[in-house]
């Protein structure tokens, strides 16, 4: 428990002296996890819910101050019907879990107007309850990074835009409010963005982890964090 609790006070220092703000997540393996354990791929998704709760409690304890995770892609929509529902079903059960959160301001990004009309009501409302709280968690669900530049783009037309800055884009993307993340971690053994915060990456520390999303521990992010205190981030510069 000492031990633990040491571990914790280390890491919380490091985030604050490391400056990490923002950690976004690509939860990828809840199929693998659920395969080689003979479970349906719905019992990965399960497990991989439990773990998103756990890991983004423990982001919010050591102080990162923004978690975004990967919940839903555009291009999810293509997998079985059954997984979809599923899907759809954990983001619904995953509202009633959220209400109870006293300190987590909840966005959905993405496009809700393709999600059932009751569900995307509830998702309004968990918006609506938890506005201006001291820990953001974003969550992307029927999320596109370039659907998302060109849904910026057209609201900022519509608005009368002949001509857009970069400042006018990050200010139209789902994301507006939120600094671009520190650093975005992928677990599953793949290594890609898959479409993940294509405008927010730009200038991203990557972390790719072999473990399949519902392993990934509280130490996995502590890893994660000290790896990204030892980045030497330029931006550009030198
Ligand atoms: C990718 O694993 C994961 C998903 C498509 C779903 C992620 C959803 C959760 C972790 C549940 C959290 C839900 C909410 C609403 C926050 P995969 O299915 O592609 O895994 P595989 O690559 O092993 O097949």
């Amino acid at each position: 428990m000492l031990f633990k609790k040491k571990i914790n006070a280390d890491v919380r220092e490091l985030v604050k002296t490391s400056g990490l703000a923002h950690v976004a997540f690509i939860m990828d393996g809840n199929g693998r996890w659920a395969s080689s354990r003979g479970l349906p791929r719905e019992a990965g998704h399960r497990a991989g819910a439990k773990n998103f709760k756990t890991v983004m409690r423990y982001c919010r304890d050591i102080g990162i101050r923004y978690v975004t995770v990967y919940a839903f892609s555009t291009e999810n929509w293509k997998r079985p019907e059954s997984e979809v529902r599923a899907l759809m079903r954990l983001l619904d059960s995953e509202i009633d879990v959220a209400k109870e959160e006293n300190d987590v301001e909840y966005l959905f990004i993405g496009d809700k107007t393709a999600i059932e009309s009751a569900i995307r009501a509830r998702m309004d409302e968990l918006e609506n309850m938890t506005a201006a709280r001291p820990f953001r968690l974003n969550i992307a669900f029927n999320y596109g990074g370039r659907a998302e530049i060109v849904h910026a783009v057209n609201s900022l037309v519509s608005e009368g835009a002949v001509s857009v800055t970069e400042d006018d884009i990050s200010r139209a993307l789902y994301t507006d409010g939120c600094p671009d993340p520190d650093i975005i971690v992928r677990t599953g053994a793949e290594f890609r963005l898959s479409n993940f915060l294509m405008w927010q990456s730009a200038y991203s520390e990557l972390f790719f982890s072999d473990k399949m999303w519902p392993d990934f521990s509280k130490r996995d992010v502590d890893r994660v964090v000290e790896e990204f205190s030892r980045r030497k981030r330029r931006f550009g510069g030198l």
